[in-house]
């Protein structure tokens, strides 16, 4: 699995990653991201209402969502079950990988080392998370992991903001890059869905420079 995700991934270049307390705000939110620009988004698995809002954003058409911070092979079976099109998780998990197998979910596993993409490698698995990208080393870490295997996609998240997008995109090992910068609980919290706008749409258009 993973197959048909690459070029969704490719196509959008930009995965805005939200943690999202309350499902009443997943309406106007996944409509300030469509009107941005933004292809996908990424609803973390770590507020009570996750479900909840990620059915509400998958039912508005616009954008491919997918389940974040995804731990456990149960939370996989949540997130299938609430219309999750893709599985992403901050490290790789065997028992993770084969349930989004099973299920024909593309899984999109956190690798921080050599040894961990490998692993995902052997499972079948071109397309992983470099995360936390920025505290690792940022793109010079990224590309000299990178370098030995070629066939390895990669979507840098974790501590990138606005200003260091550009360079992580123009990496050409780098398939989108994720962040929460472009949707905060602090944005969701004081109802700015305009600034939510503004900002997908200065990543995604900044980012076809
Ligand atoms: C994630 O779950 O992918 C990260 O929390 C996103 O990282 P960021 O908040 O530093 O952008």
């Amino acid at each position: 699995t993973g197959t048909d995700l690459a070029p969704v991934l490719a196509g959008a270049r930009v995965m805005p990653v939200l943690t999202v307390p309350s499902a009443a705000t997943a309406g106007p939110l996944a409509d300030a991201l469509a009107a941005g620009g933004a292809r996908c988004a990424e609803v973390t698995f770590r507020t009570s209402d996750a479900e909840q809002v990620l059915k509400e954003m998958a039912a508005h058409g616009g954008l491919a969502v997918g389940a974040g911070t995804v731990l456990t092979p149960e939370q996989v079976d949540r997130a299938v079950a609430a219309g999750a099109r893709f599985v992403v998780s901050p490290g790789f998990d065997e028992a993770v990988v084969a349930k989004c197998r099973d299920l024909g979910v593309p899984v999109v596993p956190g690798i921080a080392t050599a040894t961990e993409l490998m692993r995902a490698l052997k499972a079948g698995l071109d397309t992983v998370k470099f995360f936390p990208a920025e505290p690792l080393g940022g793109i010079p870490m990224l590309r000299a992991l990178a370098a030995p295997f070629p066939r390895a996609r990669f979507v840098p998240t974790g501590g990138i903001g606005a200003p260091r997008l550009p360079a992580y995109l123009a990496a050409p090992a780098v398939l989108a890059v994720g962040g929460s910068w472009m949707a905060t609980a602090d944005h969701l919290r004081r109802g700015d869905y305009e600034e939510i706008r503004r900002l997908t749409a200065e990543a995604v258009h900044g980012s076809a420079t």
